[in-house]
């Protein structure tokens, strides 16, 4: 970390990405978080040696982005599953190095991906989850602007899967900044965090997106989203196209 501390920073979280519209975001770094699964697949696939992401938040969009891409691999889902004619789904574990390694993917999800789009005019743009949650909040504390945690949420809800992410990335920054400006949501998601931390899988495997993913016989994803900080890269979002930062 740098330690580039600016002087009353502002933490604002906030639940869903409908919440974002009409927002002006410069100024602000962003982080995007979509635990179950968006972006928790997202930085799997950069893990995995891919060399780029580029969000797409329809399916029109994902393919007219691979005419210009002709090798890319198309990945995402629509109601959990894989899209037809897609490359891959939207699991994790599905992003190996012999599959997605040097890749371009092109990646359209059901609410994930919107949150990306919803984080525009943020600069930086990050991308979060469990699994990286704390080197996020370290890059966003270097940064040293005002901060905006975006959780996806799940068509239109408050989704527990990224309230944790968030919870866990305020837990982080109150640790080294404990006088930022929190605003009593970002509190509340600590909070709820702190009650959770010592089983997040449990926490995962209970919230509705868990339930609906485990139904779709997807447990295995629940286990791997749910694991903190097993990565300490994070991804950045600009001019369209995701890459570790
Ligand atoms: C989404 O973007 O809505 C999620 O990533 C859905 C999913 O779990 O595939």
């Amino acid at each position: 970390m740098k330690f580039k501390m600016k002087v009353n920073m502002k933490v604002k979280t906030i639940l869903t990405w409908q919440e974002m519209t009409g927002r002006d975001n410069s100024g602000q770094t962003l982080i995007v978080i979509d635990v179950l699964r968006a972006t928790s697949t997202i930085t799997a696939a950069l893990a995995a040696g891919a060399e780029k992401v580029i969000p797409q938040n329809s399916i029109e969009g994902a393919l007219a982005a691979a005419q210009k891409y002709p090798n890319a691999l198309l990945c995402g889902e629509r109601k959990g599953v894989r899209i037809e004619g897609f490359h891959l789904g939207n699991s994790p574990l599905e992003f190996k190095p012999e599959t997605v390694g040097g890749k371009v993917l092109i990646c359209t999800t059901t609410n994930g991906t919107n949150a990306i789009f919803a984080a525009k005019g943020g600069r930086p743009i990050y991308l979060g989850c469990l699994n990286n949650a704390w080197a996020c909040a370290e890059a966003a504390f270097d940064v040293g602007q005002d901060l905006t945690i975006l959780c996806a949420g799940t068509r239109g809800n408050q989704s527990v899967d990224d309230m944790l992410a968030a919870g866990s990335m305020v837990y982080r920054l109150q640790q080294f900044y404990p006088n930022a400006d929190y605003d009593p949501i970002s509190i509340q998601v600590k909070q709820h965090y702190e009650k959770e931390r010592h089983d997040l899988h449990r926490a995962l495997i209970a919230s509705s997106h868990g339930q609906f993913l485990a139904k779709l016989s997807m447990s295995e994803d629940i286990a791997y989203c749910a694991k903190e900080n097993i990565i300490d890269r994070v991804p950045l979002c600009e001019n369209g196209e995701v890459c570790f930062s």
